[in-house]
């Protein structure tokens, strides 16, 4: 962060004098204390706060009046000091200047645009003035900084703590803030976002994904007009499902992978946001994003601390290919849980079984992972509940011990008979759900989601627990704990959740006097409680993100678990497309790739397809014909022979499925001595030409040399790739190489190789 050092001294002079407002407050000297901010705003020096990254910087500047705005945010300057005179640029004489930049935009005394915080005081003032007190910068480590920028109201003793934390090599800020007062009385916050950005663009082109079961992730581009554009959510106990938290904002023009300015940005949180680009008057664009206000009036008592969850964005001038790297690397080393570790593959029994199976069908599939060489079986949904079974998705959620017909053994047997198989065990829970059929439901509705006084609505035949219940915490926590506790040797959990909140009415907030627009916020605060106490107990065990495919998709969880489900469709054309869409944002290695039988390709183009990312199966095995069992073993032993590659290289994604017959992307490790290359093709029509045309390669080191080399054959097929030849990696990014994809070859995995 720079600062510019003659002003640094009167960052002192500021905040005492915010202290000495507050207690002229106290003697509630109203006259007094106007002449008072008239002197203040004379002694008020301009600030330049900027925060940089390695090629990136936010400017933020104050005003005459001591308002911090920003001023700047794209490409970092050479010299910093020139960073003081770039409001001369620009000419927004009206009387909202100084308001329509703010930092943080308050609500209630003249700003006309959308707010950043709105709140009541104790007395039932409506209004909010932030000022500039104060700034410091932390240094974690040589890569990481974190920036606090105070803001106090001139009248009331209210503050704002800005937060920007910069991974420097990653070009990613994550930025939040602490909202705190000492107000005689609670203050209701009606709006309290993390972030409020400003954009001195004149043109916006924004893409953003929405969909639903089975169909996440579907991208629409958009160029923004005047006015507000909202993405947001209210499904309560998840973010996405239709709309995720996640963008790529373009300026000036739509970016391409590797052109253009671009900044991708996401709310770490799992549970309702809303994120509104507003262009104003001026073609500039206010970016506040944050918590939903929806619903959720927040009070806050005095000298609480409310923290808002980080909105975590990058920027690129160089397209959406850089923006993605750069998200990618961040979340592998700072974000995901184990995001630089390994993986495990695995046989999940969904559907290859539902919810039809024993323990005698259950231990017969172990000898199908150890036969198709991945590392864990996942034991899936149904196999818990005694008085209200779980034979299918209509019962027995709550009741979290062994269904004594179908496990008679328990789940120990089970344990026991995968290693003896030469197997991990892992296994299915949706711990934060009830099905009203369930014995937990008839003990304890108190702890149930649900209108007390109307009919109860359903999402899939269950409802949500109430987590803002400390109680309810320690049950969810319990069931994880329980397992573990039993089964030291479980080396795998698929966490799924598959309702929203539907009638939501807490009856512990109730109980408890606390007002019910808590409730969306305190259900998420309450989930990152239990993952917290579970990951202090248990840091290690990987865990997949699931909710009926990509409903609960966002980095607040994430840091919690080791990968996501992205979609209940396994179909592989269509996973092309939601992968490739999620590949924006999330690594491969977070990305849960199965392969089945949802759809009728072949089964080297559906495993092909689930390579891209973390590769799993869920098939019977033992109906494999025999050439497709020696095919899918062949493809288990290449994928640990490559897939370090896919978990930490860099991704470039080479020709898209939107706008070319097939998609084609790569991974390359970061010594640039190996690559694989992926492409499948999409558009299934006769006489298409995807086999005409090379493919320009990527993200290789010029100077190399490199062996192009087909790999993942199905059994009895030759590659139309002449093995070799060797070429500089100056020919396969200038010239390409043509995988061959057709309606014969409708996949093609390649490895680039570096030759000495
Ligand atoms: C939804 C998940 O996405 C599926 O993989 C499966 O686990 C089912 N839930 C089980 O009910």
């Amino acid at each position: 962060m720079f600062i510019s050092p003659e002003k640094k001294c009167l960052a002192n002079i500021n905040s005492s004098s915010v202290l000495l407002f507050s207690s002229l407050f106290r003697y509630k000297n109203m006259l007094l204390l106007a002449s008072v901010l008239v002197s203040f705003s004379l002694l008020a020096q301009q600030q330049t706060i900027a925060v940089e990254t390695k090629d990136n910087a936010l400017v933020l500047q104050t005003d005459k009046e001591n308002r911090l705005g920003i001023i700047y945010f794209g490409k970092r300057l050479l010299n910093s000091g020139e960073y003081t005179g770039i409001t001369q640029q620009y000419r927004r004489d009206n009387d909202n200047k100084g308001i329509d930049n703010n930092v943080y935009t308050p609500a209630g005394t003249w700003n006309l645009l959308e707010p950043a915080i709105q709140v009541t005081h104790a007395d039932g003032n409506k209004s909010l003035e932030l000022l500039y007190v104060s700034s410091s910068v932390t240094k974690t480590d040589d890569n990481t900084k974190l920036t606090r920028v105070s803001l106090k109201d001139p009248v009331y003793p209210f503050e704002v703590t800005l937060f920007f934390r910069t991974w420097y090599n990653e070009n990613v800020i994550e930025q939040w803030s602490e909202i705190k007062h000492a107000e005689k009385k609670a203050v209701v916050m009606e709006k309290y976002a993390s972030a409020n950005l400003y954009f001195t663009n004149t043109k916006y082109y924004l893409t953003h994904f929405h969909g639903g079961w089975a169909t996440e992730m579907r991208p629409e581009e958009t160029e923004l007009t005047a006015g507000i554009k909202t993405l947001d959510t209210k499904l309560g106990a998840r973010a996405d499902l239709f709309q995720p938290p996640t963008f790529a904002l373009s300026f000036n023009k739509p970016a391409t992978e590797d052109e253009g300015a671009v900044m991708l940005g996401t709310l770490a949180w799992s549970g309702n946001y809303k994120i509104d680009f507003e262009k104003d008057v001026y073609d500039h664009l206010r970016v506040i994003a944050g918590i939903n206000p929806y619903a959720s009036a927040y009070t806050l008592q005095p000298n609480q601390t409310f923290t808002t969850p980080g909105f975590i964005y990058t920027y690129s001038g160089n397209g959406k290919g850089e923006a993605s790297r750069n998200l990618h690397n961040w979340a592998r080393k700072y974000r995901l849980l184990d995001g630089e570790g390994k993986r495990l593959t695995l046989l999940n029994n969904w559907e290859a079984t539902y919810f039809d199976f024993d323990e005698n069908k259950i231990v017969s599939l172990f000898k199908g992972a150890k036969n198709l060489g991945v590392d864990m079986f996942l034991l899936d949904d149904g196999w818990f509940a005694n008085k209200y079974p779980r034979n299918d998705d209509g019962a027995g959620l709550g009741d979290w011990q062994e269904n004594k017909k179908k496990l008679p053994s328990g789940i120990g047997y089970l344990v026991k008979e995968a290693t003896k198989a030469g197997v991990k065990f892992g296994i299915w829970v949706e711990p934060e759900m009830v099905n009203p059929k369930s014995e937990l439901y008839e003990r304890h509705i108190d702890w149930v989601l649900r209108e007390p006084q109307r009919p109860e609505h359903y999402y899939r035949n269950q409802l949500v627990l109430d987590l803002s219940n400390p109680e309810v915490q320690n049950f969810v926590y319990g069931v994880l704990d329980t397992l573990f506790t039993k089964n030291p040797e479980l080396a795998f959990i698929k966490w799924d959740c598959n309702a929203v909140i539907f009638n939501a009415h807490s009856k512990y907030l109730e109980n408890n006097k606390m007002p019910q627009s808590q409730l969306y916020v305190d259900y998420v605060k309450g989930l990152y409680k239990v993952l917290q106490r579970l990951r202090a107990k248990y840091p290690t065990v990987p865990m997949m993100l699931c909710s009926g495919g990509g409903g609960r998709v966002d980095y607040g969880a994430l840091q919690y678990f080791t990968e996501f489900w992205p979609s209940d469709n396994t179909d592989a054309l269509e996973r092309i497309f939601i992968q490739w869409n999620y590949s924006y944002f999330y690594p491969a290695i977070a990305t849960c790739n199965h392969v089945t039988d949802w759809s009728k390709y072949p089964l080297k183009y559906r495993t092909d397809v689930a390579m891209m990312g973390k590769l799993g199966f869920d098939i019977v095995v033992d109906q494999l014909s025999e050439k497709d069992l020696q095919f899918a073993q062949q493809a288990v032993a290449n994928y640990k022979t490559f897939s370090d590659v896919v978990w930490h290289g860099n991704l470039y994604r080479l020709m898209s499925p939107y706008e070319d017959d097939f998609a084609s992307l790569m991974y390359v490790n970061d010594t640039k001595s190996k690559a694989i290359v992926f492409n499948y093709l999409s558009n299934f029509r006769y006489a298409l030409n995807a086999s005409v045309q090379p493919v320009k390669l990527k993200g290789l080191n010029a100077k190399k040399r490199y062996s192009v080399t087909e790999i993942n054959l199905y059994p009895g097929t030759k590659s139309a790739i002449k093995a070799d030849q060797t070429f500089s990696g100056d020919y396969l990014m200038a010239v390409g190489v043509n995988p061959g994809v057709d309606l014969r070859h409708t996949s093609v995995i390649l490895e680039v190789d570096e030759v000495n």
